[in-house]
């Protein structure tokens, strides 16, 4: 804790509120890799094995993304220079927007400099005073946020309960001008998948927009990675807005708005952290451009994933552990105490294995748990030491009733 920064008021109120959130063994702090993003790596000068990053497909260090961001800051430098309606557009942009696109299969694509902004940015920009948002109790916190910050009226549906949704719509049928639906595919700490066709035909019925997050779901959901839309063989006349991020799956950094040409350029107009905001540098999107090609010309990367993820999963349950079957790298262990969680992160840390704790607010009360991801770059040999360590410590993990360990 930090002592005696100030005697102003400000810090020490700021000061009282950290011991708080201490004794609540809710205090975050920064944990720093040392070396690259991948499965190998080193935390603090020690190897570890890194059990809980997003980079899903193990692009973050491919070769092929470095060259890309190298190649593309050689030719054009280090940044944008300003923001895209300024001088901030430059090729790269154009081409990187118009691959997405077609990676998407959708009209037109524009690119954020996160996803966190991207959703805000929908959020505020398409609905406002006198609209409706209705929005999956579980959604991720940047959506939360930009329904906030709408002024949009919120009406939040139980996690994936489309009955609650179509109760939520009927009943407020003819309250409102504008009506979105917002939900995330891949839910970011369960990796459970939102039931989307069903979404998609209410969004239908009743005139409402629908807009999908597919931040964990691209690069990773569909024959081709290309997300939900694909994994459920939908379209962008199903889902109005396709919301991914480049900095998981991808390796790299950004986000996309994916969907028709009306949309794309009221956003251009009016989407003010898009306007205000200097555009992603060339490095970045020349990774992305070679995360795309890569993805397209190395199945084999998603393929791996699979095979390992089911791998992982299965080993879980020999161990006892009961674990839903979704179709993503995303594997919550509950644990339900968030001081027992952060024990056993810090417990499988002294082993050498990387896996965060997540506490609330980020999930429920009651249900911190360790969020284990899979990535492409691990091996079986790999699996197998870390599922051992689950099996010295499988009593700590919270069960459902009636659930053998
Ligand atoms: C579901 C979801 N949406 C949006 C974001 C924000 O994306 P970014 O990290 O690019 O800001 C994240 C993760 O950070 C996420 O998990």
């Amino acid at each position: 804790m930090i002592k005696g920064i100030s005697e102003k008021t400000l810090p020490l109120e700021l000061e009282t509120e950290l011991n708080l959130l201490e004794d609540d063994g809710q205090l975050r702090f920064l944990r720093t890799i040392d070396g690259p993003q991948q499965a190998h790596t080193s935390l603090n000068g020690r190897p570890i094995l890194l059990l809980c990053s997003n980079n899903y497909l193990g692009f973050a260090n491919h070769p092929r993304l470095r060259e890309g961001a190298c190649a593309a800051a050689e030719t054009y430098g280090c940044s944008a220079g300003a923001s895209r309606l300024i001088s901030g557009t430059m090729g790269l942009h154009v081409e990187l927007e118009e691959k997405i696109a077609a990676f998407k299969k959708t009209p037109k694509a524009l690119l954020f400099n996160s996803g966190y902004v991207a959703n805000l940015a929908l959020l505020t920009t398409l609905v406002g005073n006198g609209d409706v948002i209705y929005s999956d109790a579980l959604n991720h916190a940047s959506i939360v946020d930009g329904c906030r910050l709408s002024r949009a009226r919120l009406k939040i549906y139980r996690h994936g309960d489309v009955e609650h949704l179509d109760w939520l719509l009927k009943e407020s049928a003819n309250d409102f001008r504008r009506r979105l639906i917002v939900t995330d595919s891949v839910f970011s700490m369960d990796g459970d998948v939102a039931p989307l066709p069903q979404i998609s035909k209410l969004a239908k019925n009743y005139d409402a927009a629908l807009m999908v997050d597919d931040a964990h779901a691209t690069g990773i959901l569909g024959r081709s990675g290309r997300g939900s839309a694909e994994h459920f063989d939908l379209d962008y006349r199903d889902i109005d807005l396709q919301m991914g991020t480049l900095g998981k799956a991808l390796g790299s950094c950004g986000a996309y708005v994916a969907g028709a040409p009306q949309f794309i350029d009221y956003l251009i107009n009016r989407a003010r952290s898009f306007i205000y905001s200097t555009a992603l540098p060339p490095a970045a999107l020349g990774a992305s451009l070679a995360a795309l090609e890569l993805l397209e010309n190395e199945p084999e990367h998603a393929q791996r994933l699979r095979y390992l993820t089911d791998y992982f999963r299965h080993g879980l349950e020999r161990l006892g552990l009961v674990l839903r079957d979704d179709p993503t790298p995303i594997i919550p262990v509950v644990v339900g105490d968030p001081y027992r969680t952060m024990e056993l992160s810090s417990w499988f840390l002294e082993q050498g294995v990387f896996i965060q704790g997540i506490r609330p607010p980020t999930v429920a009360s009651g249900q911190s748990l360790l969020r284990v991801t899979v990535t492409a770059d691990l091996t079986k040999s790999d699996l197998d030491r870390v599922l051992s360590l689950f099996a010295e410590r499988r009593h700590d993990f919270s069960q459902p009733e009636g659930a053998a360990l």
